[in-house]
């Protein structure tokens, strides 16, 4: 089925064959200059900060030639009662033909989808799923490292509050990787299948071919689950010398944003297998893949 007109709330909405055709698709994006404006709009409402993936939403629209209309809620009606409902409305009787959404409720995406004619993409909602940051993750890996099948990926950090990590999994397990986790016993997940808990990072980063860190969810936190951030990153933080213990070819990733000196010490920025940038910079195109599609962008004109 094609993606045309469908929402994108859940990673495993899309078939293997959706990943496969986007991946492609996102691979020839690469090699494209922007197009000229045409007449479609994404409208974005974004109810939590964010700097990449609302960037990213942007430089990708523009790049295929669609217009971004932002709302930023702080500044809108919301702030005078209106509902999110109402808004989103609002941005689609203005025209947008895309909605880009996120928010810390979980599921309110899927609500809006219900409500609105327009196509919905999750953006991230609460610590439930952020599924456009798993395809350029998936993406990433495969440009790296050739291969998704039998890639052994390692995900270190708070798993429990991280929508980040719950769409991963999902993702790279149906693209046949295998993944472990790595966090203290307060920051697992106990609802998690068919993935591997490894004892500590050291047993981890000897087995992994990709090294995945999570930010550490304050916000979402409980404020219990770690004596301090200081002694998380004793046991769970990458440094260049737990770094010995990883192959010389994997890769290291992290969504952002960063914490230097929590998940990661600043020296390993300048680490070689360092990838932090390249999955922002894929995001432009697997994001402007996704948006042609489910858009239904014209691309005629351009030499694909
Ligand atoms: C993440 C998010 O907001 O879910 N960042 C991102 O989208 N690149 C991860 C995070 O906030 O830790």
């Amino acid at each position: 089925m094609s993606l045309l007109g469908r929402s994108l709330l859940d990673i495993n909405q899309l078939k293997n064959s959706d990943v496969e055709e986007l991946f492609s698709f996102s691979k020839k994006l690469k090699q494209l200059k922007p197009l000229p404006l045409g007449h479609k709009v994404l409208g974005l409402l974004f109810f939590e900060p964010s700097t990449r993936t609302r960037a990213s939403f942007e430089m990708a629209s523009h790049l295929i030639g669609v217009k971004s209309l932002s709302l930023d809620p702080s500044q809108s009606s919301i702030t005078k009662g209106e509902t999110i409902e109402d808004t989103a409305l609002t941005l689609q009787a203005l025209g947008a033909h895309a909605l880009v959404m996120r928010h810390s409720s979980p599921g309110i995406s899927e609500k809006l989808s219900e409500l609105l004619k327009i196509p919905v993409i999750n953006a991230g909602d609460g610590q439930r799923g952020h599924p456009t940051q798993a395809l350029l993750d998936a993406f990433t890996i495969l440009e790296e490292r050739g291969a998704i099948v039998g890639e052994k990926v390692l995900l270190v950090g708070d798993v429990k509050y991280s929508r980040v990590a719950r769409s991963n999994i999902q993702l790279l397990k149906k693209l046949g990787a295998e993944v472990a986790v790595c966090s203290p016993s307060t920051l697992k997940d106990p609802y998690l299948e068919g993935v591997y808990q490894v004892a500590n990072l050291e047993e981890g980063l000897r087995w992994a071919t990709v090294c995945m860190m999570l930010r550490m969810q304050v916000e979402r936190q409980m404020g219990y689950e770690v004596p301090s951030l200081k002694e998380y990153s004793r046991r769970f933080g990458i440094n260049a010398q737990r770094l010995k213990l990883f192959t010389s070819k994997g890769i290291l990733m992290h969504p952002g944003p960063f914490n230097r000196g929590v998940e990661l010490a600043p020296e390993i920025l300048e680490d070689p297998r360092n990838r932090i940038l390249a999955q922002v910079k894929n995001g432009v195109f697997v994001r402007a893949a996704l948006l042609s599609r489910i858009m239904g962008v014209d691309m005629e004109g351009m030499k694909l």
